[in-house]
């Protein structure tokens, strides 16, 4: 007979799992490329050709997961402790630049291993997760809401166009060897409670799964993967995640063969307290460099 646990035992709704609703998008027909436009055009065409596909997922809490630890290269993303000061002043772009990238660098620089780090960009987030929130989400600049639909931030041609936008001088002689962008995202000062961001574990993403999505904003075009359901993916997410705690996860990889592309979105809660105050965020971005290891140069491929 097989041993089952007594039932105070057995995995609670809302302390070790929840289940939620995440948009995926379906996957665009032959020739089409999914796009969005940021804003309303003036001829009043439908600013995207995306279809969601709104999908009920069990997130496991990453607390609850004693003995079973995640690796940044296999997985994509990593729950760690990052002790902030309290008294940085996010509300000003150049202080978190003085304040907070330093020690953003540093907590990098401890968990990739990588020989430089290039910190950014930051975004702060302010609100609740919706399911009609995209255009909003996507506003360009550093004050968004939570976002509403799984996606990436990067894709294979993405991530090296941004070193080349960002180091222009360096990128030829850094893109040799292999290279990241990697995020930290931490709640801004309170514990998040209605609004989480949840993750796909990479090592469940099939490559078919991304869709190449096109973004267009006022003068320029941006790129990400959006995410077509595949019942094998496997989420997880951090039940009233601190600020002392922080995701570190990886965006882009140059290198095939390891996560590369760690998709997630913003999604509401249906355990949190109907009072629950709106989610407040902070994520940073940096290019980090392995300038020691073997030369390689980036896959383009997925
Ligand atoms: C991100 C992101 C969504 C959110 O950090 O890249 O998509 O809701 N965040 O915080
Ligand atoms: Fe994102």
């Amino acid at each position: 007979m097989v041993a089952r646990p007594p039932s105070s035992q057995l995995p609670q709704e809302g302390s070790s799992f929840v289940k939620a609703r995440v948009r995926y998008v379906k996957p665009p027909a032959p020739g089409d490329v999914l796009t969005s436009h940021v804003y309303e055009q003036p001829d009043g065409t439908k600013p995207d050709n995306l279809e969601h596909v709104p999908t009920e997922v069990t997130l496991t809490d990453l607390r609850q997961l004693q003995g079973q630890s995640f690796d940044l290269l296999v997985n994509g993303f990593s729950l760690v402790n990052f002790i902030v000061p309290a008294d940085i002043d996010w509300e000003s772009d150049d202080k978190v630049r003085s304040q907070y990238y330093p020690l953003a660098a540093d907590l990098l620089k401890h968990h990739s291993g990588g020989s430089r780090i290039h910190v950014f960009d930051h975004t702060l987030r302010l609100g609740k997760a919706r399911d009609d929130s995209d255009a909003k989400g996507e506003t360009p600049g550093n004050r968004r809401i939570p976002a509403s639909r799984v996606h990436t931030d990067y894709t294979t041609h993405g991530g090296v166009a941004r070193l080349k936008a960002l180091l222009p001088d360096e990128a030829k002689h850094l893109m040799k060897t292999p290279f990241a962008i990697y995020q930290i995202w931490r709640p801004l000062k309170e514990k998040v409670e209605e609004s989480p961001l949840g993750f796909i574990d990479a090592a469940t993403v099939d490559n078919k799964d991304f869709n190449v999505h096109r973004i267009e904003f006022p003068g320029r075009t941006g790129h990400n993967y959006a995410l077509s359901p595949n019942p094998n993916h496997r989420w997880y997410y951090t039940k009233g995640m601190e600020p002392d705690e922080a995701y570190v996860f990886v965006e882009y990889d140059s290198r095939k063969g390891r996560a590369r592309f760690t998709p997630h979105t913003g999604f509401k809660d249906p355990t949190s307290a109907p009072d629950a105050p709106p989610r407040e965020s902070v994520e940073l971005r940096a290019l980090v460099f392995w300038e020691n290891d073997v030369p390689q140069a980036p896959a383009l491929e997925l």
